[in-house]
């Protein structure tokens, strides 16, 4: 959220080891979303119904009384999932420092019909027709994964409705359950409570049995309280996700400061719990992205970093007409690390547009996607950017394209990452933006 010009993350935190386990809420605030300073821990486990830790919740802030209202999950002593309210202790403190639980805490149980352990992670409240406020609440009944909503007029009772937001059978348990409007055109991001002509909803839940998070864009109807998929095809949990690669819990929020909906997501390293206990940590938060609808489209989400990413460029570098022919390797000469360390360090923002002559003819049999890495010739390349490769190409991380014909006029193209090639021994961020034109020759 954003308070008084400053952005404030809460995250899911062991202060006692790098493994999950005694969960705090960690904050941390930043003025432009890149550069960040660690704040004392904002909710701890210490009532009976988080004492098993102060899961994940959402923000809302109050339009009238400017009240942050701070909505999270509660693990009980015998492990039931509850909803607990807090509060910013002093709202005119910019850092919001200290908190204030609820004495009415628990304000929700698990309804009938809901698993005491299958009942977590509030949205941040949108704002009804009905001057009342709701909440969407991620579930499952078997298989079923399932959206419940509350409407509350105070935050503190709530009146459970008799349907669900949305359900997809087969998907279970929906975690960090996220509904957020969309502009249909525009860039512009909308406050959580907005709908209206030219508005899209999109609801996004990540699936606790695959680890992915889905999401759909559909048309949100505030009197009946329903979200529907535009592509039934395409539902939640069975259609689009917002990153193919390891990306979970993410969450949005409406920054008003810069009238834009920012995307956060978390990461999981590839390395192994011996080795988290041994550095000290475990887990990044993504750099944030600003997420739009696609026009051109209509159900894809077009998400980029946010602009103030640019902020961390100190020198630029520019290369035009490269060709590269089949098999081949061009190396793009930016200086050595040692001549000009201050500023090739280890982060490199990279942009590459790819021309590409696509002959028609497909291999048969061809519908490699990502699995074979970068090393699996497909008719056409692949083809893309070898990042923090070492001059033998021995180490190499390919971020690259595979297009593949799969009919006569068809090409699908996968945008793909091969990360069997590199070693952990270097600590580096590099982000990669690839755009590729098909140019069709009969
Ligand atoms: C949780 O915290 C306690 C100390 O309060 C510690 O003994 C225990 O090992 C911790 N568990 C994990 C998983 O970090
Ligand atoms: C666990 O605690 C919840 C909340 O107080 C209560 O409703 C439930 O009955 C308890 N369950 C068991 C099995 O004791
Ligand atoms: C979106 O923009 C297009 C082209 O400018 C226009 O035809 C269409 O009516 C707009 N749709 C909405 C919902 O505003
Ligand atoms: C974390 O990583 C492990 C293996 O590296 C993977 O099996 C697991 O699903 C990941 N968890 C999440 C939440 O991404």
């Amino acid at each position: 959220m954003y308070h008084k010009g400053w952005y404030h993350i809460f995250y899911q935190y062991n202060p006692y080891s790098a493994v999950w386990g005694n969960i705090t809420w960690g904050h941390a605030v930043s003025r432009d979303l890149i550069h960040w300073l660690i704040l004392p821990l904002a909710l701890i486990p210490d009532n009976w119904y988080d004492i098993n830790g102060v899961w994940t919740g959402s923000a809302t802030r109050h339009p009238e009384d400017g009240n942050i209202y701070m909505l999270y999950t509660g693990s009980t002593g015998n492990l039931t999932q509850v909803q607990n309210l807090a509060h910013p202790a002093d709202l005119a403190d910019p850092l919001l420092l200290r908190w204030v639980k609820s004495p009415a805490n628990p304000i929700l149980l698990p309804p009938p019909g809901i698993g005491p352990k299958d009942f977590r992670d509030p949205t941040t409240a949108w704002l009804g027709p009905d001057g009342l406020w709701r909440v969407a609440i991620g579930s499952r009944v078997e298989k079923l994964g399932l959206t419940l909503v509350y409407k509350t007029d105070d935050f503190v009772s709530y009146e459970l409705l008799d349907h669900y937001l949305h359900s997809v059978p087969g998907t279970g348990m929906w975690e960090c359950v996220d509904f957020y409007p969309v502009l249909v055109n525009g860039t512009k991001g909308l406050d959580t409570s907005a709908v209206g002509e030219g508005i899209k909803h999109v609801l996004k839940a990540s699936l606790d049995d695959t680890k992915l998070d889905h999401f759909a864009v559909g048309t949100y109807d505030p009197v009946k309280d329903l979200w529907t998929p535009d592509d039934p095809e395409s539902d939640v949990g069975i259609g689009l996700k917002y990153d193919y690669g390891r990306y979970y819990a993410s969450k949005t929020f409406y920054d008003e400061e810069k009238q834009r909906r920012i995307l956060w997501g978390w990461i999981n390293e590839t390395d192994t719990e011996f080795d988290d206990l041994k550095k000290g940590w475990a887990s990044l938060q993504t750099i944030p992205r600003t997420v739009v609808l696609d026009s051109k489209t209509g159900r894809d989400l077009l998400q980029w970093p946010v602009e103030e990413i640019e902020s961390l460029r100190l020198n630029f570098f520019c290369f035009d007409e490269v060709l590269v022919g089949p098999g081949s390797v061009v190396p793009l000469h930016i200086g050595s690390a040692t001549q000009n360390f201050a500023y090739i360090a280890l982060q490199l923002d990279i942009t590459a547009e790819f021309e590409v002559e696509l002959i028609s003819g497909k291999k048969p049999g061809e519908e490699n996607r990502c699995d074979g890495g970068a090393a699996e010739r497909s008719s056409l390349g692949p083809f893309g950017i070898l990042a923090l490769a070492d001059a033998s190409l021995s180490e190499l991380t390919p971020v690259f394209f595979r297009p593949v014909q799969t009919t006569l006029d068809t090409v699908t193209t996968y945008f793909c990452t091969d990360q069997t090639r590199f070693s952990n021994t270097h600590i580096s961020i590099v982000t990669v933006a690839l755009t590729m034109i098909l140019d069709t020759f009969d």
